[in-house]
């Protein structure tokens, strides 16, 4: 299961705690407004910020033949950290009917991710590279439908 798209459906004890607060949403309004967190930078910001370090430092990696740190940094792109369920929440309810193309390139990011961990942890230079430039691809993919949208219906409201 693709972490990216994880955070946007939750699994396990998200999920479960996702399913309560939509159950709910009625009884918890300061989950359900996004008014309280809306100034703050939000977290999948922060989460992206890593993933472009990480896929520079994999390029970096890459250069050096250095396959340990290309596995370790790929198992970090596929599996990165989630945002914080009421953020989900938001970005959920933004993305709305577009949430399967969403979850399709989240889903996309994160196999060639592992396929880019399996490649480095057999130290094969091009099936690295070939795993590396999905992974990209998958980025790009996401970025150029939701980026612009995102950032005006988040960042502009600020
Ligand atoms: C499912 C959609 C999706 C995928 C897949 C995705 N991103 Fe993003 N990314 C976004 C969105 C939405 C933003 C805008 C976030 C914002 O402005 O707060 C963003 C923003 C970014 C930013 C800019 C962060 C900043 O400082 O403003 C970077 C860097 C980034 N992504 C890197 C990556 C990399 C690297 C990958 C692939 C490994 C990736 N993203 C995959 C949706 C995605």
């Amino acid at each position: 299961m693709s972490p990216l798209f994880r955070i946007f459906t939750p699994r396990r004890t998200a999920a479960a705690a996702l399913m309560t607060v939509l159950a709910g949403s009625v009884l918890l309004p300061a989950v359900a407004a996004d008014a309280p967190d809306q100034a703050k930078p939000m977290a999948l910001t922060g989460i992206m910020r890593d993933l472009g370090q990480d896929m520079q430092a994999a390029t970096d990696a890459i250069a050096r033949e250095d396959w340990p740190k290309v596995a370790t940094l790929a198992a970090r792109i596929a599996d990165h950290p989630q945002p914080p369920l009421a953020e989900k929440l938001r970005i959920l309810s933004f993305v709305g009917k577009d949430t399967s193309s969403f979850r399709g390139y989240d889903k996309q990011a994160h196999e060639a991710g592992k396929q880019l961990e399996k490649a480095a942890k057999r130290g094969d230079g091009t099936a690295i590279i070939s795993a590396f430039a999905d992974v990209q691809t998958a980025c790009l993919a996401c970025h150029q439908q939701f980026r612009k949208p995102f950032q005006d219906h988040f960042h502009g409201q600020q």
